[in-house]
């Protein structure tokens, strides 16, 4: 039986990273396969970079908790968010309070140091609810019919250039497209060049981010690299008639010209019969791409990344308003963490100014509510239309829901972390 008594919450020694991301794996049903040598160089290059919490028991790992600083596509602009990730607890310990004697001291320390907000993917959906979190961003795996003929390309789309190409050439273009598209895409993170060295497949690791994978380029006029995409595909027959599957990797485009002629692109190679790219927005615009708006379906669409403000003036300051107005927020934080009552105020240029105040607020909602729809991507109406958010003057839920609603204007893959 587990025991009761507290247990040792710690940062991790290096030492321990092996048995840190072992734990871990088992939580997560992985292989627990120990690291080769490069995995190991990889992997503690990585982890010195970020911030690694675990629990003890008679000396052994019992729960894991990992999280760096990292850049976070918000609306028109990038924030400093904490990313968290590799959260577990073993079974032989759960309901002990061990989770939340690592997220609650991280969540306050982040605030400390300025940070505006924390992002994770959660693993299971009920858990982190509770330390005001909410699901902010989904994603959606798309499934498109491999026929160019359906693509209406503009002429401007027609003219870029395509390279074939493999991971080691796209090392050297893919960051800088992809830095660039990302800021369009909120909920979309910055890659640095450990994740690119490991998930193209040049850090020599064994596990599954290796394997073969053909990439294409698209150039502008100017040779300039306007977006790529990475892609294999499962070969497949019936009766000589072929039924392979494309599957898209990763794609990235720094215009609309240029993701139009990625995916018509991807569409006109033989031997395919349809394309599937996961981990994609559930805007995507593939279906106003096409002549045939059903060539593209949209499957899987579950919750991505999960939002918790930590500091309500910063993060609603730090992004852009697609429409002006005023809206005076009481925002319930049982943590104590960052709740209030704040004006926003949004000019006509669409920046936003926020105060505390004491004056009496429009609308009284959750944390984790205002975290749903902070990304502007959830419409605030949507969650309201459900219940659970107190309106105090008539039509403030439609005028805070209008005002944190904002446009993707990227298309990039979601960035598992
Ligand atoms: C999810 C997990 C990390 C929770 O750890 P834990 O140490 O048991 O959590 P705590 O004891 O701190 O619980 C905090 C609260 O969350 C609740 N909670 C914890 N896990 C929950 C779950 N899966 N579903 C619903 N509620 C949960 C607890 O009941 C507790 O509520 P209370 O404060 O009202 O009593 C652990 O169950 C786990 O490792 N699961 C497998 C891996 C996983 O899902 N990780 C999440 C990755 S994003």
């Amino acid at each position: 039986m587990a025991e009761t008594r507290p247990l040792d919450v710690a940062p991790v020694p290096a030492e321990d990273y092996t048995e840190f991301r072992l734990v871990a794996s088992r939580q997560f049903h992985a292989d627990p396969i120990p690291d080769s040598p490069p995995d190991a160089v990889w992997r503690n290059a990585l982890y010195e970079s970020q911030r690694l919490t675990a629990a003890w028991s008679d000396g052994k790992i019992v729960a894991t908790y990992r999280c760096w600083d990292d850049q976070l596509a918000v609306p028109g602009a990038t924030l400093t968010a904490d990313l968290i990730s590799t959260v577990t607890v073993s079974p032989t310990h759960r309901r002990m309070g061990l989770l939340t004697a690592m997220i609650r001291p991280d969540l306050l320390r982040a605030k400390e140091s300025g940070t505006a907000v924390a992002y994770l993917i959660a693993a299971a959906a009920p858990i982190y609810g509770r330390f005001g979190f909410g699901a902010a961003v989904e994603h959606a795996r798309w499934t498109v019919d491999a026929d160019p003929a359906l693509f209406q390309l503009s002429d401007e789309s027609a003219s870029l250039t395509v390279e074939l190409g493999d991971d080691r050439e796209l090392r050297t273009i893919a960051p800088d497209v992809y830095d660039a598209a990302y800021r369009g895409a909120p909920g979309a993170i910055a890659r640095d060049g450990v994740w690119w060295d490991g998930t193209l497949g040049l850090a020599d690791l064994s596990d599954d981010r290796k394997g073969p994978r053909y990439t294409i380029v698209v150039r502008d006029e100017t040779k300039t690299a306007v977006g790529y995409a990475r892609y294999n595909v499962k070969e497949s027959s019936t009766q000589r008639v072929d039924t392979s599957e494309l599957t898209v990797h990763d794609l990235a485009a720094t215009t609309p010209a240029a993701y139009a002629r990625l995916w018509a692109f991807l569409a006109s190679i033989d031997l395919t019969s349809t394309l599937t790219a996961g981990d994609r927005p559930v805007s995507e615009p593939l279906p106003w791409l096409l002549s045939d708006r059903r060539g593209a379906r949209q499957s899987e669409r579950a919750d991505f990344g999960w939002i918790r403000i930590l500091d309500v003036v910063a993060a609603l300051e730090a992004r852009r308003y697609a429409t002006a107005g005023t809206v005076v927020l009481d925002v319930l934080d049982p943590s104590g963490l960052a709740g209030g009552t704040f004006a926003l105020h949004v000019d006509a240029s669409g920046t936003g100014r926020v105060a505390a105040t004491d004056g009496a607020a429009d609308l009284t909602l959750d944390m984790s509510t205002l975290g749903s729809a902070y990304l502007g991507q959830i419409a605030l109406q949507e969650i309201a239309n459900a219940g659970g958010i107190a309106e105090h003057t008539d039509g403030a839920i439609a005028r805070l829901s209008a005002l944190l609603w904002y446009p993707a204007t990227g298309a990039v893959t979601l960035t598992w972390f």
